[in-house]
């Protein structure tokens, strides 16, 4: 197997470190438009195996024909946010880097799945797909992982511990509209709105939906990249392992949910094709308007990327 994560910054080094230590792949490019970073990164990973004792190549590099023949990439490549912006403030400069990588991934490795992380994550994916040209069930989203992640460990906080079996649902875009749904969280299959009352189960849900930001504002520079990566190298060993877990990620709907024509954070089992089924939840009203919302706010972003020449109409 061949695994190419584009972008060396923090998400992308953290996932090139987890898939060689859990040894997803035997064969790992790290690529970068920064000359020296991907290779440097790239030694330092393959010299900790001598320690860690893992049988994994990292090749670090400038190129993009390194990367032809990868089965999948993940893409974290872009500006991460500063304190005060929005991930939509991102669109433009990290929908042009999008375009760029797709242009490559297409032309040397056509049979690839390809799992999107840059930022504003929902409308970066549908670039990446409408992009790629690819099957939409091989173009994939991470970001419900990563935020049902954030509102396990702010569960685990109320209960006193046991975030190895609190397990959340957070649906939409990933973005202040996400929608956390705690009657499908649990702990151990007990609904957690059967264990914690409705004030602090908001509290968690606000905290969730502000869970990127929150980091944001404390490193100053930079944005979270544990989670995200963990989140991310998740989700490839779900596609190459054909692991087939239930996961929330950003799918491409064609109908599920009332929606089509959009990337949005949905329940996905993850298998070798990629998404191979989206799961629908039985919503109640207040649940489906909102992700209706968060739909919108997307669909608003991706009349922007129209209106600046990086997506067709
Ligand atoms: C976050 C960024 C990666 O949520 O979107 O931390």
């Amino acid at each position: 197997m061949k695994v190419t994560v584009v972008g060396a910054g923090f998400v992308g080094m953290t996932c090139a470190q987890r898939l060689a230590e859990q040894e997803v792949a035997e064969d790992i490019v790290l690529i970068d438009v920064l000359e020296g970073r991907p290779q440097g990164i790239a030694l330092d990973i393959n010299q900790a195996a001598a320690v860690e004792g893992y049988q994994a190549l990292v090749t670090g590099t400038n190129d993009p024909k390194d990367t032809y023949g990868s089965d999948l990439f993940i893409m974290t490549a872009g500006l991460p946010r500063k304190p005060g912006m929005d991930r939509s403030d991102l669109l433009e400069t990290n929908g042009k880097i999008v375009n760029a990588v797709a242009s490559y991934i297409k032309q040397g490795s056509p049979k690839a799945c390809v799992i999107v992380v840059s930022n504003p994550l929902d409308t970066m994916v549908f670039l990446m797909s409408a992009s790629l040209g690819f099957e939409k069930s091989r173009v994939v989203g991470m970001a419900g992982i990563l935020d049902s992640a954030r509102m396990a460990f702010f569960i685990s906080e109320k209960n006193g511990g046991g975030i190895k079996d609190t397990r959340c649902m957070v649906l939409g875009g990933h973005g202040d509209s996400m929608v956390p749904v705690p009657q499908f969280s649990t702990v151990d299959g007990v609904s957690i709105t059967a264990m914690l009352p409705e004030s602090e189960i908001d509290e968690i849900n606000t905290r969730t939906q502000h869970g990127g930001a929150e980091i944001v504002n404390l490193l100053k520079t930079g944005s979270a990249f544990y989670a995200p990566s963990a989140a991310a190298v998740a989700m490839a060993k779900s596609i190459l392992r054909d692991e087939h877990r239930l996961l929330p990620c950003a799918a491409h709907l064609d109908g599920q949910y009332g929606l089509s024509d959009i990337y949005l954070g949905v329940p996905c089992v993850l298998g070798k094709n990629g998404v191979e089924r989206i799961v629908e939840l039985d919503l109640d009203e207040a649940g489906q308007a909102k992700l209706n919302a968060s739909a919108e706010a997307i669909r608003a972003d991706l009349e922007t990327l129209v209106e600046k020449g990086l997506l067709a109409k």
